[in-house]
């Protein structure tokens, strides 16, 4: 067995070494193809299901352990060549000790895949997703998935399980800060710059990584905001809302995409033909493959679809999830349903080929270990400073200054007595953020640290109330504070003398991501009671909240004369929040998601649809609201300050009429027109006033980061044509109707600079 394994291992490589004699390995989709088809020949059907199953190494579970897992399976299966790809598996030995089982002792000898969640960031963290997108610059997003593709292909992975693209409307829903906000254009632009970031121009280079866009689809309307819940939303929203930057990632040439844990309308994703086939594989012509996420498809049985396993893989084969995620249900039952003729094994070579294809685009048949090499590792992921440098310019340009009122910011650099209060403020981990698995614990500059650097100021920190009880595990829930009030009247005594109060609070690292849905999302435990308290005895709060998640914040907002979000920002958080605070940064950054007054506006988004009585005209009750609360979220989307200001006008059109098929110009100046230079983005709304499908009040289609020296000014111009101007009707087609529209430009979603054009039929 072991001569014939070495054998037709010789045999891989001569007939790799043939192939690439013909042409270079990665240029033509053609000749892989061939070397596809040619392996795929070769291959029994157990082989084939083997390519299939994808199971999680023995470290970072990242969902529950199925009974099955078990680590001498697994090596035996690998061994069988009954396993296609492993997640979880850290770092360049391990990977090349388990790539070694399935290369060389394997019949076919083909390479494993080796994915991981490489969210934001390996080691060098970036700020979480969330954060990232409020910097609204595509260009430093794409570095951040540039460096985690750097760090991860050096680390021995190959495969990324990100961007995360799910559209979030619902901040009660814990993976908000994985994505980028509530709206689909913005999205859209963001997951065409990170897969580009991870997979660079060429996939078969050896510091980039394939990318996946998840979770496909509509995870991000789980009901109530509650995890894994229900999703039940109309055509028009899975087309117009859901879809887009799922569509621009596969437009990216994304290599994968995944599946996700809910039901949508009745159907449990992973078992969805309409999703993976008809729209994602034959709609838009996805020619990566589906991998299911954490045994989704033997929660097609919890969910009351399949009776039992070989139900379960039968679905899910049919519906076009190809890989199954530490599932052990295509390895145990596909081979037998083929054989027996419930799934056709056209069906499962389908499902092969497009997982060996991507195989063969990584380059990993030429060289199963191109992303093993001890010393590269060892060179690339040493907390290099150029990557501290760039994560700290990102972490700056995605901090959000809601409120400024009284200019208490920037601080002054020296002079003043400052009080920094709050436990965020001297924690290192929370603003790692969730999912930074292989990021070392404790590693981020914390604010306390960023701060001390200002030394010409006297800068005293006292905690207050710890934010929580105990040790915290990602894996555990969190024990919040919610008695231990010992350090509140420290707190008050220092505020009392100081001149300014810096309070950092918010959210645990490990408050959002997945499984941290929240039905309260105000400040945890005691913060806000240290809040009020600390207000007493000195009104010149900057209060600078660390989150993963919009927060409702109502009392801060009337009363905290200075607010700055600064999210979980990565290793670099501390210097990036220092720099903002004293002016060295000038804030730049606007929302990606609306922060409502309260949770009971949950759902509040931007672009909401107007209603048959949209408001009070006639001085009655009987018009679109609530009896106890205004309408208004408490911070728009879109919206964020700068230390300087800016001055719109003249906004003007090239023509006020334009034929559907034809483009129309949009420009506006720009003046900055404060104390400052300083950064803006330029954000550009359409509303279609007239159309057979209700249409959102506003819809964002462009924007531009525009930088301004004070007094200095510029022509902004965008331009507008039928991709757009149109939307997709409930039947999935994308329609443009002739009519009248409104465009707003400003900056934030609550511009009213507007003017219109008439839309006339082709
Ligand atoms: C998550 C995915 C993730 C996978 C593997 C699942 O629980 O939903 O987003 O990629 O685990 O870690």
């Amino acid at each position: 067995m072991r001569l014939n394994t070495v054998a037709c291992f010789l045999f891989g490589i001569l007939y790799v070494a043939n192939i690439n004699s013909q042409n270079d390995i990665s240029g033509s989709r053609e000749i892989i193809q061939k070397q596809v088809d040619s392996l795929l020949g070769i291959m029994t059907i157990e082989e084939k299901v083997g390519q299939m199953n994808l199971y999680s190494g023995f470290w970072d579970a990242t969902g529950p352990a199925p009974s099955e897992g078990n680590a001498q399976l697994k090596y035996k299966h690998i061994e069988q060549g009954l396993v296609g790809g492993m997640l979880n598996v850290r770092g360049v030995r391990q990977v090349k000790a388990i790539q070694k089982i399935a290369v060389e002792n394997t019949r076919l000898g083909i390479p494993l895949i080796f994915g991981y969640d490489v969210i934001h960031g390996l080691k060098t963290i970036s700020p979480i997703p969330l954060a990232e997108s409020a910097s609204w610059d595509l260009d430093v997003i794409e570095t951040s998935a540039r460096i985690a593709a750097i760090e991860a292909s050096a680390f021995g992975i190959n495969w990324t399980f990100a961007p995360m693209v799910d559209v979030g409307r619902d901040p009660r829903w814990g993976r908000v800060m994985e994505g980028a906000g509530e709206d689909p254009y913005l999205a859209s632009k963001i997951a065409t710059a990170r897969v580009r970031g991870f997979q660079g121009n060429d996939l078969s280079a050896p510091n980039t990584v394939a990318a996946t866009a998840k979770h496909f689809a509509a995870y991000g309307f789980a009901e109530a905001g509650k995890e894994y819940n229900s999703a039940d939303i109309s055509q028009s929203t899975l087309y117009n809302v859901v879809f887009p930057p799922f569509r621009a990632a596969v437009k990216s040439d994304v290599k994968t995409l995944m599946n996700s844990f809910n039901e949508l309308n009745g159907e449990p994703v992973t078992a969805s033909k309409f999703l993976q086939r008809d729209i994602l594989k034959e709609k838009w012509n996805f020619g990566g493959f589906v991998v299911s996420d954490w045994a989704s498809i033997n929660e097609l049985i919890s969910w009351g679809l399949a009776k039992d396993k070989k139900e379960a893989a039968m679905y899910a084969a049919k519906a076009g999830s190809d890989m199954d995620m530490e599932g052990y249900v295509y390895v145990s039952e596909l081979a037998e349903l083929v054989k027996n003729g419930v799934v056709s094994e056209q069906l499962i070579d389908n499902a092969v080929s497009r997982i060996l294809k991507v195989k063969f685009e990584l380059g990993l048949f030429e060289n199963p270990y191109k992303y093993c090499s001890i010393e590269n590792q060892k060179n690339t992921i040493s907390l290099n400073s150029k990557f501290q440098d760039s994560v700290l310019e990102i972490a700056k340009k995605s901090i959000v200054l809601l409120k400024n009122e009284t200019k208490l910011l920037p601080l002054k650099k020296e002079g003043q007595k400052i009080a920094l209060i709050g436990a965020l403020a001297n924690d290192k981990n929370s603003p790692l953020g969730s999912w930074r698995l292989a990021a070392d614990d404790n590693s981020s500059v914390s604010v306390l640290e960023g701060m001390q650097a200002y030394t010409k100021n006297i800068l005293v920190y006292e905690k207050g109330v710890d934010l929580t009880i105990g040790k915290t595990h990602f894996v555990k829930e969190l024990n919040i504070n919610t008695s231990d009030r010992t350090g509140i009247n420290e707190a008050i005594d220092l505020a009392k003398e100081s001149d300014v109060v810096v309070m950092v609070l918010g959210e645990h690292g490990f408050q959002s991501g997945e499984a941290r849905s929240r039905t309260n999302i105000d400040l945890p435990g005691l913060q806000q009671e240290l809040l009020e308290r600390v207000f007493e005895v000195n009104e010149n709060i900057v209060l600078v909240l660390n989150n993963g998640r919009p927060l409702a914040i109502p009392w801060a907002a009337k009363h905290i004369p200075a607010i700055v979000e600064a999210w979980q920002l990565g290793s670099q958080a501390g210097n990036a929040i220092a720099k903002v605070l004293y002016g060295d940064y000038n804030p730049s950054g606007k929302l990606p998601m609306t922060f409502p007054r309260n949770v009971g506006q949950i759902p509040i988004y931007y672009n909401y649809k107007n209603t048959g009585r949209p408001s009070n005209t006639e001085d009655n009750v009987f018009w679109s609201h609530y009896s106890d609360i205004e309408n208004t979220p408490l911070y728009p989307f879109g919206h964020g300050l700068s230390y300087t200001t800016f001055k719109y006008s003249n906004l003007r059109l090239d023509k006020n009429e334009v034929k559907i098929g034809n483009s129309i110009t949009v420009k506006v100046d720009l003046t900055n027109t404060g104390e400052y230079d300083g950064k803006e983005v330029v954000q550009l709304y359409i509303r279609d006033l007239y159309a057979q499908n209700v249409r959102p009040v506003k819809e964002l289609k462009g924007f531009e980061l525009v930088s301004l020296q004070k007094g200095e000014s510029k022509t902004i111009e965008f331009t507008l044509d039928k991709s757009e101007l149109g939307y997709y009707d409930n039947n999935g087609v994308f329609v443009v109707e002739p009519g009248e529209f409104k465009i707003f430009i400003g900056g934030s979603s609550i511009t009213s600079l507007e003017t219109s054009f008439k839309l006339l039929a082709e």
